[in-house]
């Protein structure tokens, strides 16, 4: 049943044995009508679970009411969704910058680092995954990516390795712009910063005069079990970056920053054309409310503990890293095949950089009946 791809796409992604047709909540239905356990989430983006109605009805109706004017023609849901993400932020983020992906973001984040503070370096992790633009290349973890970025003419980021406080302190002087960081490093197997090492990388940009920039594509939107990886840590950031599960499902990136980096910001510093459209705008309403409504943030919690728990007990699991519903299961043995052997239970699961760690990373909205589907699924493959 593996899938091959098309002449006509470049065969760059690799794909999971099915062709999906529909999907609803952490199920997805192939063309033979069999339902599939969605323990990857679409890759951290179906926060609400897949074709949630609320979120389906926001989008047909803005869509029916206007499709899409650009940022020359304000917009009340560019607008509300700015607020309603500055109300979830700490302070001091109070701005927002609307984009379309993580890369995006992640670009726009670093400029307006590099804008405000007059520098060019970056200290970055080892093992942080940022995108792939130039210049997030050249912040990302790996030969190959770094190597990209060097061909595109852009400076290396130092990168420094998860946690060790004297590495981070080595590297950030007075020429560092930006200490960028993945609080929990998702393509990394969900490698967690500590709150020790994310303060002490806040007073170093504040004795450099370099701002602190937190990526929460993959770990943010509530992933961790409260809204910002930054509130979960108890450190503030100068500015973070969204997206992936915000608009659950519709491209949208999102850049929230202090008023301290953007307070001389002028007309025309940063633009997207669709950037802040009201129909991503309207689903990421729609899906905060969701989140909200259904106490997704707690089950997030209560459901992943829960599942992290279980996992720790099996003989194979080594150690269980991440936070709510971003997991990496360490193994004793190749996460690639696990993953393909719980395929043969249509069961959905990431692999990671590291080989023998198995991601799971499914909807906030995921049951415990679901994650017991799961946990018992991981169990048979692992038995
Ligand atoms: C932490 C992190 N940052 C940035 C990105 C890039 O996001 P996008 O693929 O939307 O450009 C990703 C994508 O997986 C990510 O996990």
């Amino acid at each position: 049943m593996l899938t091959t791809p098309p002449p006509a796409l470049l065969p760059v992604y690799a794909t999971f044995p099915l062709r999906a047709v529909s999907g609803h909540g952490s199920w997805l239905v192939d063309e033979d009508g069999h339902e599939w356990l969605d323990a990857y989430g679409g890759h951290a983006v179906a926060t609400c679970g897949h074709s949630h109605p609320d979120v389906v009805a926001a989008i047909a109706d803005q869509a029916a009411r206007l499709l899409f004017y650009s940022t020359a023609v304000p917009h009340a849901n560019r607008e509300r969704l700015a607020d309603a993400l500055i109300a979830r932020a700490p302070k001091p983020l109070a701005k927002v910058f609307f984009c379309n992906s993580g890369a995006e973001a992640n670009e726009n984040m670093l400029m307006l680092a590099r804008r405000k503070t007059k520098r060019s370096g970056v200290v970055s992790l080892l093992g942080g995954w940022h995108g792939r633009t130039a210049a997030t290349l050249a912040c990302t973890d790996g030969a190959k990516y770094e190597a990209s970025a060097r061909r595109a003419g852009m400076p290396l980021s130092r990168k420094v390795a998860l946690n060790d406080l004297e590495a981070l302190t080595a590297a950030v002087d007075d020429t560092i712009a930006a200490i960028l960081i993945e609080p929990v490093q998702g393509f990394n197997g969900a490698r967690s910063c500590t709150a020790e090492f994310l303060g002490h990388a806040r007073r170093l940009a504040d004795d450099h005069g370099a701002k602190l920039l937190f990526d929460e594509v993959q770990c943010g939107t509530g992933r961790l079990g409260t809204f910002t990886a930054a509130e979960l840590f108890g450190v503030s950031p100068d500015a973070l970056s969204m997206a992936k599960g915000l608009a659950a499902g519709l491209p949208i990136g999102a850049v929230l920053v202090a008023d301290s980096l953007v307070d001389d910001i002028a007309l025309g510093d940063l633009g997207s054309t669709f950037g802040g459209g009201p129909v991503p705008c309207a689903a990421a309403l729609a899906n905060l409310d969701v989140i909200d409504r259904e106490g997704l943030l707690a089950n997030t919690r209560d459901v992943g503990g829960t599942l992290a728990c279980h996992c720790a007990g099996l003989e194979a699991v080594q150690a269980v890293h991440g936070r709510g519903f971003l997991l990496g299961l360490e193994l004793d043995r190749p996460a690639r095949d696990v993953q393909a052997a719980l395929w043969e239970q249509r069961v959905l699961t990431g692999t990671s950089t590291d080989a023998n760690t198995l991601r799971l990373l499914p909807p906030l909205s995921f049951s415990a009946d679901e994650a017991e589907l799961l946990f018992q699924a991981i169990a048979k493959v692992l038995a």
